[in-house]
């Protein structure tokens, strides 16, 4: 029996949300007709468009291997990575667009400033006043496992952007910026704690957060989001009382 080539091809159809705030008055979908091989993922098929067909197509990426977070977007309506999404698993039309609740700069590129700022905000770095000893700072591996879901964390905003909080309220903190508070609020070596509660407990802050789950689902590197703003939440409210 013959056997199958390696790499199939197949036509797909490319839709993706358009614009350029300089020249459109709205954002439009354009259509993109490409031939995809079964192992490419939506990064090449973006690729493909960009530099063979279309150069005034723009988005970000960087590494192509799902580490740096740049390439977040909508896909078929989910927030995902598209350098980790196969086409092969998405059917013969694919739909791209810029992730929801920052503003649009052009095409899938978004103004990241206001989600980095909330980040800032909770003090993102290791805080600790106490003089260093001559050897480590000793953790033990089960205190380590306590937060080491959150240090996985590569700031891609697609759980922000998931969030219907965030949409209806883009001055809300942000599931992104909980989770990176939760990596050194949990972390046994850190003193920095009460500056980061105090933060999220302002009126923009974690209380905003209605376990609607997106978030989670979003998470292109599995952490289990919700839980670690329900973590904070409970460290918050202990430290009260
Ligand atoms: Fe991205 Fe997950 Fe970090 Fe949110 S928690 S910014 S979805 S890696
Ligand atoms: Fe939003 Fe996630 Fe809370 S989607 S409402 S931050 S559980
Ligand atoms: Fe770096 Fe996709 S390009 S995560």
């Amino acid at each position: 029996m013959a056997t199958a080539p390696a790499n199939l091809e197949r036509q797909i159809r490319v839709r993706i949300k358009r614009f350029n705030p300089e020249q459109d008055k709205r954002p439009y979908w354009a259509e993109y007709n490409v031939t995809a091989r079964t192992t490419d993922r939506v990064l090449d098929v973006l690729h493909q468009i960009k530099w063979e067909m279309d150069g005034t197509l723009s988005f970000r990426r960087s590494c192509a291997h799902g580490i740096c977070g740049s390439d977040a977007m909508l896909i078929n309506g989910v927030n995902r990575l598209a350098c980790k999404v196969l086409v092969k698993d998405l059917g013969d039309t694919i739909s791209v667009e810029p992730i929801r609740g920052l503003r649009v700069i052009k095409d899938m590129i978004v103004d990241m400033e206001p989600f980095f700022d909330s980040y800032k905000a909770v003090l993102p770095y290791f805080i600790n006043d106490t003089p260093a000893p001559s050897g480590e700072r000793y953790q033990s591996p089960e205190d380590r496992e306590i937060f080491d879901a959150t240090t996985k964390c590569i700031l891609c905003a697609a759980c922000t952007t998931s969030c219907p909080v965030f949409w209806a309220n883009g001055s809300y903190i942000g599931p992104a910026a909980i989770v990176n508070a939760h990596r050194f609020i949990f972390d046994s070596r850190d003193e920095g704690t009460a500056d980061r509660l105090e933060v999220l407990g302002k009126a923009n802050g974690l209380w905003r957060c209605r376990t609607a789950y997106n978030c989670t689902e979003a998470c292109p590197r599995g952490i289990p989001v919700t839980q670690a703003i329900e973590d904070v939440k409970r460290e918050l409210l202990w430290r009260r009382t």
